[in-house]
C-alpha cells in the first residue's frame, strides 16, 4: 500500500497508483468469463444469492411509488435516522439523538472513507487489525493515514496485547475494529474491546468500528465498543442494511458518533456523494421496525449455511474452524499440499468454476495470507451443496 515516489505515465494520481483493484471483484469476474452464471458458483463475493424479505420489497415499491424520488436530507431521511436511533438506543441502553449523531451514508463503504476523511489527518496513524477486510487499505491511502497493523492469528484470530500495545504510539489518531470479523468470522470479546478501549483512552485515540454483521453472530455476543467506559464520546460506529437485510445493491449505510464528529462526517458525505437513494431509505426504515423474530430467522439461516459449508470444507480436506460471526470462513490449504493461495483459488476457478478469494488480499504483506484463502456463505444451501460437489470431484 505504499504510495510511489513517480507519476505513472498514464497519468494516474501517485493515490490511484498505490491500490489495485479488488482481488474479490477479480476472481468473481474470471469465474463467470470461464464458466458463465449457469455454472460459476460464486464463494468469492459476500453478497446473498436468495431475494430479500418480501416486506422489504414491498416497502422499496410504496416508497416509489410515494414521493421519495428527489433528494433527502444530505445527512439522511428523517425517518431513517429517527429508527436507526430508536434501535441502536434499545441495543445500548442509551440515547442515540437522531438529529446530532446519526448519518446515513451510502452503504458502510462510503461511511469508513467518510469517517477516515473527517477524523484522521495525512500523517496520522492508524492501528489495522489484520487480515483486514480490503478496502480499509486503501481507505488508509485515500485519507492520508498511514496504516500501523496488528496481527490476528489462526486458529482463533486472537491479537498479541503487547502487539497492541506497541502500536498505539503518540500520532494514533484512530483504531479501526471490525467485529463480528470479514474476513475470519472473529467475534472480539468483552475483554480484548476492553484493553483496546484502554488504549484509546489513554492515547485520546478515536475507534472507528465496522458492526456491518452485528446480527450475524453464532457463538459469543456481539458487544459495540462505543457501550465501554469512555468510548462513547470518541467511537463512530458503522453498520449497514446490505447484510442484515440482504440488500447489498442497495447501498444503505449509517454511522452513528458524537455530534462534534457526526458534524465533520456530515460535511465530508455531502460533498462525497450528496446521499443515499431516498427510497431505499425509507423502505429500511420500516426494515429496521422488523421484530425480533426476522433476526431470529436470519441466524438460524445462516447458522445451517455455515454448519453446511464448514463440515463440507473439512470433508474436502480443507483445514476449517468454524466462524462465531458473520458469513465467511477461512479455510487453510496446506493439508491439501498446497502453499500458494492465488494459484490454489486460480485451480479452483479453472477446474471446478468455485471462485474465493485468495487470503493474501486481505494483508499488507501478501506473504501473511498464503496459507488460507476465504469463502463466503450467503447462499442458498443448493448453491453450498453444488460448490461442494465440485470441489469433492477435485480431490485427488
Ligand atoms: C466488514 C465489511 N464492511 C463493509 C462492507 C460493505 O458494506 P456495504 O455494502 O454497506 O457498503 C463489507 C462487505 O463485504 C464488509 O465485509
Amino acid at each position: 500500500m505504499l504510495i510511489p515516489d513517480t507519476r505513472s505515465s498514464i497519468g494516474l494520481s501517485l493515490k490511484a497508483e498505490s491500490f489495485t483493484e479488488s482481488v474479490i471483484r477479480e476472481m468473481t469476474r474470471l469465474n463467470l468469463a470461464l464458466h458463465g452464471p449457469e455454472r460459476a458458483i460464486n464463494f468469492a463475493q459476500g453478497f446473498p444469492d436468495f431475494d430479500p424479505d418480501g416486506r422489504l420489497l414491498d416497502a422499496a415499491t410504496r416508497a416509489l411509488r410515494g414521493g421519495y424520488n428527489q433528494y433527502a436530507t444530505t445527512w439522511g431521511a428523517p425517518q431513517l435516522r429517527n429508527a436507526i436511533a430508536r434501535k441502536q438506543t434499545a441495543a445500548w441502553g442509551r440515547a442515540v439523538d437522531p438529529e446530532r449523531e446519526v448519518t446515513v451514508s451510502c452503504g458502510a463503504t462510503e461511511a469508513m472513507i467518510a469517517a477516515m476523511l473527517a477524523a484522521v489527518d495525512p500523517g496520522d496513524e492508524v492501528i489495522i487489525f489484520e487480515p483486514f477486510y480490503e478496502n480499509y487499505g486503501p481507505d488508509c491511502v485515500i485519507s492520508g493515514a498511514v496504516p500501523r497493523y496488528v496481527p490476528l492469528r489462526p486458529p482463533d484470530w486472537s491479537f498479541d496485547p503487547d502487539e497492541l500495545r506497541a502500536a498505539f504510539t503518540d500520532k494514533t489518531r484512530a483504531i479501526v475494529i471490525n467485529t463480528p470479523h470479514n474476513p475470519t468470522g472473529k467475534v472480539y470479546s468483552q475483554s480484548e474491546l476492553e484493553l483496546i478501549s484502554r488504549q484509546c483512552v489513554e492515547h485520546d485515540a478515536i475507534a472507528i468500528t465496522d458492526e456491518i454483521y452485528e446480527h450475524l453472530v453464532y457463538r459469543g455476543l456481539h458487544i459495540s465498543i462505543a457501550t465501554l467506559p469512555g468510548m462513547a464520546e470518541r467511537t463512530i460506529t458503522i453498520s449497514g442494511a446490505s447484510k442484515t437485510y440482504s440488500v447489498t445493491g442497495w447501498r444503505i449505510g449509517w454511522l452513528i458518533a458524537p455530534p462534534a464528529l457526526t458534524a465533520g462526517i456530515r460535511k465530508v458525505h455531502d460533498f462525497l456523494t450528496v446521499g443515499a437513494a431516498h427510497p431505499l431509505q425509507i423502505a429500511v426504515a420500516e426494515a429496521l421496525d422488523l421484530p425480533a423474530s426476522f433476526y431470529v430467522e436470519l441466524l438460524g439461516d445462516y447458522q445451517e449455511r455455515r454448519d453446511a459449508i464448514v463440515d463440507g470444507l473439512r470433508d474436502c480436506g480443507f483445514e476449517v474452524s468454524a466462524p462465531d460471526g458473520a458469513y465467511y470462513v477461512m479455510a487453510g490449504i496446506d493439508s491439501l499440499g498446497a502453499s500458494d493461495d492465488v494459484s490454489f483459488a486460480r485451480r479452483l476457478v479453472e477446474e471446478a468454476a468455485v471462485a474465493t478469494v485468495p487470503a493474501s488480499s486481505f494483508y499488507h504483506d501478501p506473504a501473511l495470507g498464503r496459507r488460507h484463502i476465504r469463502f463466503s456463505f450467503p447462499k442458498k444451501i443448493e448453491t453450498i451443496e453444488r460448490g461442494l460437489v465440485a470441489l469433492r470431484a477435485l480431490r485427488p
